[in-house]
């Protein structure tokens, strides 16, 4: 069954608020969309397996831990995910990035697939899938899946706001996938946005309309 992380970092909440008003533009929604996922990182590596090492300090030896298990990867949904890469990059700078192109059709809602390219050993490495946003779930539901495709088992998701909608669908069609949500929102509206949420993640970062 799927863990579903709800962050509680003072830190997290602090900036998800302060990005969510409109007045905010574009330069500093980006970058507090990087300092965010950074922040998040930290909290969606804290299982990570460890093993001991042997360290000779300039004082004297000791017995370390060093990352052990699986190395990692990092999975952006295009266009708004690109804006959680680099930190997770700063904490894992020896992961893998793949790219999945996913835009939802406005009119159904539905994932349009345009771009895959992912790490050659992708299907041995741990997987962490980050888009700002799960609201229907169609596009993390179909990102997952694809990678599922190519033979990958071990998968996190990253979002920085999600609906109990998206949340719901995510745990139905993907039990085994992990979530780490920095706000937990109030529902969906008409449209298939975020309430309150923090409007379109991808036009935000980009600056685009
Ligand atoms: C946004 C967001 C997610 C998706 C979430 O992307 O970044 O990928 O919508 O909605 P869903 O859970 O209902 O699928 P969008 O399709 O706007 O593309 P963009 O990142 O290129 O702006
Ligand atoms: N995608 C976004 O960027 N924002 C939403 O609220 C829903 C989907």
């Amino acid at each position: 069954m799927a863990k579903v992380h709800v962050m509680d970092h003072p830190l997290i909440a602090h900036k998800i608020s302060y990005i969510r008003s409109e007045e905010v533009g574009t330069k500093e929604f980006r970058e507090m969309i990087g300092e965010i996922a950074q922040l998040m990182c930290y909290e969606a590596t804290r299982d990570l397996k460890l093993e001991d090492v042997q360290i000779k300090t300039p004082i004297c030896e000791m017995t370390g831990k060093s990352l052990a298990g699986k190395k990692l990867a990092i999975v952006p949904i295009l266009r708004a995910g690109l804006g959680m890469v680099d930190g997770f990059l700063t904490l894992i700078p020896a992961a893998k990035v793949g790219h999945i192109g996913l835009y939802r059709d406005p009119e159904t809602l539905e994932p349009v697939e345009y771009y895959c390219k992912l790490p050659a050993d992708c299907e041995e490495r741990e997987v962490f899938v980050v888009d700002p946003m799960l609201a229907t779930g169609g596009s993390s539901v179909a990102a997952i899946q694809m990678l599922k495709d190519k033979g990958v088992k071990h998968i996190r998701f990253v979002c920085i706001i999600a609906a109990p909608e998206g949340v719901e669908r995510m745990k139905k069609e993907h039990p085994d996938v992990d979530l780490y949500i920095g706000s937990l929102d109030e529902k969906l509206n008409d449209h298939g946005y975020i309430v309150p949420g923090l409007g379109d993640a991808g036009d935000r970062i980009f600056g685009t309309k």
